[in-house]
């Protein structure tokens, strides 16, 4: 039990680059995908597929997805942001502000930062990941009456973790880049990739082994007390 708990304690995003001559082991990439296939979904639907990219010339092609952070993103992204380690660890939910530019953390500067705003290319956020992971779902079923498939979702949230934690255990890096379920480059990835129209791109995952040691940056998560009641909300704590 401990060592479930460890390794959810230890799993994490890895956003720095990584080495794209280094592959992820074929019998890897079984067990990953072996650990999505016994996720929980709602009603055992199963409504997900992979597809594993490490085809250099399809990475290439895209990497060569242009994708525009949009308004929506950089405003709400900074509410979510923290402004100094300090802060962070007295919220102990969101993000630090120093992993996006300067522009982006800056209450003043956030017009002109939805004013410059421009297209990257994709290959800069799949950063020499020698494979990508891309979930897929068929948008046209749902699990029954769920409203918006929000169950369809969650269980998309149940693959993404046990692709992540098997993922961990094997000591491979993963990010995962939701950048794919935007509407331009979803529609890109899915020519390139043959997907059919009814399918929707839920995420993708960057995976492999980091070219250099990743520094270690401060995580946090709120302490029990805080989201846990006990027989009525409102009574903090298990008890
Ligand atoms: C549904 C979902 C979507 C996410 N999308 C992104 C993303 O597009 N880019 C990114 O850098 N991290 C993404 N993340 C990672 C979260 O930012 C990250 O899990 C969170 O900040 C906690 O950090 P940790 O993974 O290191 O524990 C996503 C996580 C989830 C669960």
């Amino acid at each position: 039990m401990t060592d479930v708990l460890k390794l959810i304690q230890q799993r994490q995003s890895t956003r720095v680059a990584y080495d794209p001559d280094r592959p992820v082991a074929e019998e890897d990439l079984r067990q990953i995908v072996e650990a999505a296939r016994w996720a929980p979904t709602a009603h055992n639907m199963q409504n997900f597929d992979i597809i594993v990219v490490d085809d250099k010339r399809v990475l290439e092609k895209i990497g060569n997805i242009k994708s525009q952070v949009s308004e929506a993103f950089i405003r709400e992204n900074y509410e979510q942001l923290s402004f100094s380690e300090e802060e962070l660890l007295r919220k102990k939910v969101g993000i630090l502000g120093s992993v996006f530019p300067p522009d982006w953390r800056d209450a003043t500067r956030l017009d002109k930062a939805v004013r410059e705003s421009r297209p990257t290319p994709l290959k800069q956020r799949i950063n020499g990941s020698p494979v990508l992971l891309i979930v897929v779902y068929d948008a046209r079923k749902r699990a029954p009456a769920s409203e918006g498939d929000v169950l369809g979702f969650i269980s998309l949230g149940c693959i993404m973790e046990n692709m992540w934690l098997m993922a961990q255990s094997l000591g491979l890096s993963v990010h995962v880049l939701s950048v794919f379920a935007a509407d331009a480059v979803e529609k890109e990835a899915k020519q390139i990739l043959s997907i059919p129209e009814y399918m929707k791109i839920a995420y993708a995952f960057r995976m492999g082994h980091p070219v250099s040691k990743p520094a270690k940056h401060l995580r946090v998560r709120r302490n029990l007390e805080m989201f846990t009641y006990h027989n009525r909300f409102g009574n903090k704590g298990l008890g």
